[in-house]
């Protein structure tokens, strides 16, 4: 059995975060979003892992290497157009061979691992199974349609009139005949290969297509609500630990991780929150759910419910809340006189201001 992760893609709606990072490195509790999948991957004894890249190529090897640390060995797979998700199944063929395969979208997050779903799939064999969770908005998906017994009947991707409120999960379980689907379908309106399309085909096919619907499933991370949702989950459940240094004046509450070379004085964080290595946090205020990764700085500040990026720093403003503040930002406040807003804003930025 080998791993399919898809980590290309351009990443539009994190714009402007993702002009220059992947989307699948923007960091949940400090680790990078792509980390967990391939650590699900590695759990579930799937060690072959193909990676599907793009133009954040290069980011996304410096990051995961060889995939020793994560407990897989990686073969990267270039894509020179995001092509679509039976695309990047096509270029693959030679990587996977007439292995059966879990294909794993990069920016997806699957609380509680994939291990049960690969085990099953070892044990059935059927030709594919996919993985379904109810969700409140079918048309930002693929959509399934059930018949009575569970079995599979149709997939659309994305529907303007979805057939249910099943939810494509971005993991699937694949037998080779696959590779004859993604050979046999044409490009969607929207230009791409879709994976929705080869499944249809196995199903028309007459071949054993199965579900697992799933609850628990925490969406693509592909914006920044689902993002800071991920990170709220994964905060509450974060093994506490101050290895940093805390000066007297502080007060830590609940849970929270303070990393080694971190910094913590006058300041009071109510978790559950983690400080990365580097980090300087004085005379501020951290609330809960809120991640500052490597290398900040956060003086004379209250945040909470946010992500903040490397090399980042807000000096003496209040109070920001669920918001995602990339690499080297830097927040600062404006002049008292006049009352106005400075900003410096790349293109896509989104900002709400207190007026
Ligand atoms: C892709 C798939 C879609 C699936 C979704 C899950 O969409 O095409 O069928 O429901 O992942 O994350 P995308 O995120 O590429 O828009």
């Amino acid at each position: 059995m080998k791993a399919l992760v898809l980590s290309g893609g351009a990443g539009t709606r994190l714009r402007p975060i993702t002009y220059t990072s992947a989307k699948q490195l923007v960091p949940v509790a400090n680790k990078p979003v792509l980390f967990y999948g391939l650590e699900a991957i590695a759990d579930a004894e799937v060690t072959d892992v193909g990676i599907i890249v793009g133009d954040t190529a290069q980011e996304i090897r410096e990051a995961v290497g060889d995939g020793s640390k994560q407990g897989v060995d990686v073969t990267y797979i270039p894509q020179e157009a995001p092509l679509g998700l039976a695309h990047a199944v096509l270029i693959a063929k030679d990587f996977l061979g007439d292995d059966p395969f879990v294909m794993y979208l990069g920016d997806n997050f699957i609380v509680g691992g994939i291990s049960g779903l690969v085990d099953a799939f070892r044990a059935d064999r059927p030709d594919a199974r996919i993985l379904l969770t109810r969700v409140p908005n079918p048309t930002s998906f693929g959509v399934a349609e059930l018949d009575g017994a569970g079995r599979v009947v149709s997939l659309e991707e994305k529907p303007a009139r979805p057939k249910s409120d099943l939810a494509l999960v971005g993991v699937y379980l694949f037998s080779p005949l696959i590779h004859e689907a993604v050979r046999s379908i044409s490009p969607s309106r929207r230009g791409e290969l879709e994976i929705t399309d080869a499944i249809q085909w196995l199903i028309d096919q007459g071949r054993d297509v199965r579900s697992t619907t799933i609850s628990g499933y925490w969406k693509d991370t592909g914006n920044v609500t689902d993002m800071l949702e991920v990170n709220r989950t994964v905060l509450a459940t974060l093994p506490p630990g101050i290895e940093g240094s805390v000066d007297e004046a502080s007060e830590i509450i609940g849970r929270v991780r303070v990393d080694a070379g971190a910094r913590v004085t006058s300041s009071r964080i109510v978790g559950p929150a983690v400080i990365g290595s580097g980090t300087v946090i004085s005379d501020a205020y951290i609330g809960p759910f809120t991640s500052i990764s490597e290398d900040c700085r956060v003086e004379d500040s209250e945040i909470e419910y946010s992500i903040v990026l490397r090399g980042a720093s807000l000096v003496g403003v209040r109070r920001v809340e669920a918001s995602l503040i990339g690499h080297n930002v830097e927040v600062t406040p404006a002049p008292r006189h006049p009352a106005a807003h400075r900003l410096v804003l790349g293109d896509h930025s989104k900002v709400q201001i207190a007026s």
